[in-house]
């Protein structure tokens, strides 16, 4: 039996100051370094981010390495089969321990061999018995949160944020006849961009620019608002058959047992700060930013399918046009968003009136200032 969502669409959601009244942010909010370290500090560093998903390290042995805002993280899947995460450093003179994908037996440091069990605990440290005082347990590789909702990896660098179910709220409501628990990865890419981090956010949650920017693919699309509860925002572009293809009847058929409502087009989430799923009729694929510096960002787009397509033969084949128009979507905006980056940084920018297709817009510009310190709010004006 389906499960259908309470939540109710509306044409757009507007918060104060009326419509008419709002404007875009501040230039110094995407160009400030001020600004983007105090979001490290009070956003990136206190909210869930991103990992991958779970049948990426799907035996014991398996890791995954990856870079964070907060520095190279590994994540690792133990001989109890336990997925855990650390950061991804040397104990001794903090090396980094492993690169890439992989399956290993133990984690091996390459600089001076100190090595580590799977559950990060320290087994041998060479040379080291003589050392006055020296003890292994308190040497083990540092732990950093980890929750995983239905298949996807999310990780905390503050033990005190509350957990990832009351982050979330209503959203597992409204998608989880998409059943991502279910689904398999099966494509990732990772684009570097010379933008802020929000602004790729900012841009995945509106449809006024996309019978511009993206006329060659995806073309106009129109949208319908969501209020929702918890830290996340979600619009759905209407369309009754999948926009995750260009142009042709969708090759894979409707996920099985999908909700009404979401037979109505593709839910665009975005999980603050830096996730957005992007749910289709047939699919699911993610967002993911990296912030790296107030003007980069690093971009990773990554497709899922439930598993039973991805058993089919000619799944590949099927798959390869949803690959396509990821990657050239995900171009598209990427162009555009450095150009608005070089545009910010001009001293005669000045903020803009909002459309009400920016209601998301202005939901994640509040969402972002209500997290920083009056002082830096106040003084971006
Ligand atoms: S830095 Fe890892 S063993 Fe020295
Ligand atoms: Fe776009």
């Amino acid at each position: 039996m389906n499960v259908e969502t309470t939540l109710v669409p509306e044409p757009y959601v507007w918060t104060e100051p009326p419509l008419g009244d709002a404007k875009s942010a501040p230039t110094r909010f995407y160009t400030d370094p001020a600004v983007f370290k105090a979001e490290v500090e009070h956003i990136h560093l206190k909210n869930w981010f991103f990992a991958g998903r779970v049948e990426e390290v799907r035996n014991p042995g398996d890791y995954k390495a990856l870079d964070s805002v907060g520095g190279p993280v590994l994540l690792v899947r133990g001989e109890d089969g336990v997925l855990r995460a650390f950061a991804n450093v040397c104990r001794h003179r903090a090396s980094i321990l492993l690169e890439g994908c992989g399956h290993a037996s133990n984690i091996i440091c390459p600089y001076h061999a100190w090595n580590y069990r799977l559950d990060g605990t320290l087994a041998g440290a060479p040379g080291m018995r003589e050392v006055p005082k020296f003890e292994k347990p308190p040497h083990g590789l540092i732990p950093i949160r980890l929750e995983v909702w239905e298949g996807s990896i999310f990780l905390n660098y503050d033990d005190h944020a509350p957990d990832l179910m009351t982050h979330l709220g209503n959203m597992p409501e409204l998608i989880g006849s998409h059943r991502l628990g279910e689904m398999v990865k099966t494509w990732h890419i990772e684009i570097e961009t010379k933008c802020n981090w929000k602004l790729l956010l900012e841009n995945a949650m509106e449809t006024y620019h996309t019978g511009i920017v993206h006329a060659a693919t995806v073309g106009a699309q129109r949208s319908v608002s969501f209020p929702t509860q918890g830290e996340w925002h979600v619009i759905q572009v209407q369309s009754n058959r999948s926009i995750a293809v260009l142009g042709q009847e969708p090759p894979f058929p409707v996920i099985e047992g999908l909700s009404e409502q979401s037979r109505k087009g593709t839910y665009f989430t975005v999980i603050e700060p830096t996730i957005q799923f992007a749910c289709a009729q047939d699919c699911m694929w993610w967002l993911a930013v990296r912030p790296i510096a107030v003007d980069r960002s690093v971009l990773s787009v990554g497709g899922c399918f439930p598993k039973a397509y991805t058993e089919l033969p000619d799944f590949e084949e099927r798959a390869a046009p949803y690959y396509k128009r990821w990657e050239a979507v995900a171009l598209e905006d990427v162009g555009i968003l450095e150009k608005q980056q070089i545009g910010l940084s001009s001293i005669l920018a000045r903020p803009g009136p909002l459309s009400w297709r920016d209601d998301m817009v202005l939901a994640m510009n509040r969402w972002v200032m209500a997290q920083l310190p009056a002082h830096i709010v106040d003084g971006m004006a």
